[in-house]
């Protein structure tokens, strides 16, 4: 069903303007198409963070900003689903267009800035839906024009602490003037002890919701010591690795396009994002578990993040290029690459390649 759907659905979408299309793949979520939930391969579960995945494939941040559809995308397959950016104040981001498809190189720029309905309207859905099951996250960011963005966070944790299964602390988008700034080590020491004493505070009334900190797969090698040293000494939860970058990869083929200003995802961030996950492995030493995001786009490449470190992944732009049956696809490959090499789970994996790939040249 989900198949014929996508069949003629796809190529309308992709005459559309991109976030046109995201819209209306939103409002189609809404009414789902009635699928029969097939159950996950056990082999496929995970214990991350206190909590119980299903499977390891989760929808990225920024697909469902709002939190409109989390409980479809959890029907349609995802082991847990990120909702947001959220922003305490609603705010509109930057003027369209805003995102942009490279379809050669099967990638993604955006440069949305940070729309969001704001935090009120999310929590109401948030909580409309809070017994409902699944793990759905959220993502929280600062508002553009706040004087004190750490106090952004903490509010958001204490508004959403009750409803969420975890905290995805958004310090790496590009969009928003100076947000990256909060990985440099003093910021980012003031932050965590800032977001991780709200967590504890509200750990009474709505229990310890787990915190992750999602950085950027631009930094230096010395900044991501900093970052994990940080890190580990406020006892974090996990880390997502990575956002979009801003870099530009030679050989980018959609070149007119590549010149937009804006955060690059989908195929070509692929070998710098797991990259930067296989170095955040081996600092981390196993002290917290990581999410591998960035150019996931088949059952290999998502092999591929679990073997750099990753006990969970994340994605995004490939849905773009696939729709949704890639969910399905990814989860069977993984579960025949598990049987095949006589595994008897993906904590098995996590890892295993993270080493060597810290000793290769480094990828451009
Ligand atoms: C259109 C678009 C909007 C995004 N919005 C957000 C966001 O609001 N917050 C966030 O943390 N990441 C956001 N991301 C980044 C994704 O969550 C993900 O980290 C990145 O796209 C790499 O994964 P991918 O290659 O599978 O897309 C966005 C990505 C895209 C393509």
């Amino acid at each position: 069903m989900i198949g014929l759907i996508e069949m003629f659905a796809r190529p309308l979408l992709r005459m559309l303007d991109p976030e046109d299309a995201h819209r209306l793949a939103i409002h189609a979520l809404k009414f789902p198409p009635y699928v029969k939930l097939v159950a996950d391969d056990p082999r496929l579960a995970v214990r991350a963070f206190g909590l119980n995945f299903p499977n390891p494939l989760g929808m990225a941040a920024g697909f469902d900003k709002h939190a409109e559809v989390p409980d479809a995308l959890l029907k349609l397959g995802f082991g847990f689903v990120e909702v947001g950016t959220v922003t305490p104040a609603p705010q509109s981001g930057n003027p369209r267009p805003r995102v942009f498809r490279l379809p050669r190189d099967r990638g993604v720029i955006n440069r949305l800035g940070f729309n969001s309905e704001g935090a009120a309207a999310v929590l109401r859905r948030l909580a409309a839906r809070a017994n409902a099951g699944g793990i759905v996250g959220v993502n929280i960011g600062a508002n553009k024009e706040s004087t004190d963005r750490i106090a952004d966070y903490v509010r958001l944790i204490e508004t959403f602490a009750p409803v969420v299964s975890y905290f995805s602390v958004n310090i790496s988008s590009p969009n928003t003037p100076g947000l990256r700034e909060l990985q440099q080590a003093r910021m980012f020491d003031d932050l965590l002890a800032r977001v991780m004493d709200a967590r504890a505070r509200m750990s009474r009334e709505a229990g310890t919701t787990p915190v992750l900190i999602k950085i950027a797969p631009d930094l230096t090698l010395n900044e991501l010591d900093d970052l994990v040293g940080g890190a580990r000494r406020h006892r974090v939860d996990g880390m997502i690795i990575g956002n979009t970058t801003l870099a530009r990869p030679p050989g980018l083929r959609d070149q007119a396009t590549a010149s937009e200003a804006g955060g690059l995802s989908g195929r070509p961030l692929f070998a710098l994002a797991t990259r930067m996950l296989a170095e955040t492995y081996v600092r981390v030493e196993g002290a917290f578990p990581l999410i591998g995001v960035g150019g996931i786009d088949s059952g290999e490449t998502a092999l591929a993040k679990i073997r750099a470190g990753a006990c969970l992944i994340q994605l995004y732009s490939a849905l773009v290029f696939h729709g949704l049956r890639l969910v399905a696809g990814i989860k069977s490959e993984l579960s025949d690459a598990l049987r095949r090499d006589g595994h008897a789970g993906i904590d098995e994996l996590v890892g295993a390649d993270a080493a060597a790939m810290t000793a290769e040249k480094w990828p451009t």
